[in-house]
């Protein structure tokens, strides 16, 4: 039965990472670079790596696992799993393995593909069954193993990525909404700048008919023109977020953008003129995990007391697709 009027609350958060980490000077044996062009160019010292006993489904259950037991439920309490990953351990979908490794029987679970921008659009997408009054507890994880994809010759991209899980609890609320405002955009016709794209040949079977053979290439990335997209864009859809929730930078406590690279973070913080310790960054240790890294940093920042119940936090995804959006909400459950 749909009850139109339910609001929805970002409840708790979780993480998990690999142990596993890879230093810039231990990137530097691997491909012509060195520890001082990377931390000033992107500001990452180091990334975690997923090692072959850390699949993606476990490191999405272990950050659910965390989540669902910082709101104070169990698995049984949850009716919807939505993992936004680009990289599941099986490409028909990896949500229900982490369904069965956390136990949560009564969960529908499903994955959402937007690479970086992969937490904000499923934020936005789990407050619509919440909103609906469809389902009142929704666990939202955001994980990546792009490790697995990375082209370890190419020191343009290599340096990048790391791999992780983050995940928050969305729960139905009798009072007031905590999503205060979004914007999601997405532009195809910019696809080539970024990708991990499927290449194949043909494959004859019988006269006339033709299979395709082929595999997932390594990520390709135009640096340059996704460096200079993000700075342009990201500004402008933070900025519509908030004209959405009728709200001023200066209300915002906490900046969260997709953690890409740290020139990119100091740049749009200065374009809408949030001082810098208003940004939240975990860059420095885990690199760029895609549709990690927004949860990823919130939970670190949620369990070293910095974000509190009742503060606003402005997130931002951009990436592959090309795909971007902001989202606004109010941390943890405060009733008023
Ligand atoms: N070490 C040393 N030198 C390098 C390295 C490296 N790892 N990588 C590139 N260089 C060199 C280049 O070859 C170039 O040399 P040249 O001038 O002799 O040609 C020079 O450094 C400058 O190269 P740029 O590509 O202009 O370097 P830039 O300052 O743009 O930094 C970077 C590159 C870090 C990739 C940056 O462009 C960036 O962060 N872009 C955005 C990436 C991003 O945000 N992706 C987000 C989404 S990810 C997703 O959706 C999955």
């Amino acid at each position: 039965m749909v009850q139109a009027g339910v609001g929805v609350a970002i409840a708790a958060s979780g993480s998990a990472a690999p142990i596993a980490a890879l230093t810039n000077d231990q990137l530097s044996t691997i491909v012509e670079t060195s520890d001082e062009w990377i931390q000033t160019r992107t500001g990452i010292r180091s990334r975690r790596l997923a090692q072959s006993e850390d699949t993606l489904s476990s490191l999405a259950a272990a950050a659910g696992t965390a989540a669902i037991a910082a709101a104070g439920l169990s698995a049984d309490d949850i009716d919807l799993i939505l993992l936004a990953t680009s990289t599941p351990d099986d490409l028909f979908g990896s949500a229900v393995q982490v369904q069965a490794q956390i136990g949560a029987t009564r969960a529908v679970a499903f994955d959402l593909t937007a690479a970086c921008s992969g937490f904000v659009f499923g934020l936005v997408t789990a407050a619509q069954f919440v909103r609906t009054g469809t389902y009142r507890r929704v666990l939202l994880i955001g994980a990546d193993v792009l490790s697995r994809w990375v082209d370890w010759s190419d020191r343009g991209t290599c340096i990048l990525f790391g791999d992780g899980a983050g995940a928050v609890v969305l729960q139905a609320t009798d009072g007031r909404d905590r999503l205060l405002g979004f914007e999601l955009r997405s532009d195809g016709q910019l696809n080539h700048t970024l990708k991990l794209a499927f290449q194949g040949t043909p494959q004859p079977l019988t006269a006339g008919v033709t299979a395709t053979a082929g595999r997932y290439q390594p990520i390709i990335m135009n640096g340059r023109e996704v460096y200079r997209f993000a700075v342009a864009k990201v500004p402008e859809v933070i900025s519509k977020a908030l004209f959405r929730a009728d709200l001023a930078t200066s209300d915002i406590d906490w900046l969260l953008l997709h953690q890409a690279n740290q020139r990119i973070l100091d740049a749009v913080a200065d374009r809408l003129g949030v001082p810098r310790e208003q940004t939240l960054s975990n860059l420095a240790d885990y690199g760029n995990t895609s549709a990690a890294s927004i949860p990823l940093a919130l939970d670190a920042a949620v369990r070293r007391g910095q974000v509190q119940p009742g503060d606003k936090i402005v997130a931002a995804g951009f990436g592959a697709g090309l795909t971007w959006g902001a989202a606004v909400f109010e941390w943890g459950v405060v009733e008023t």
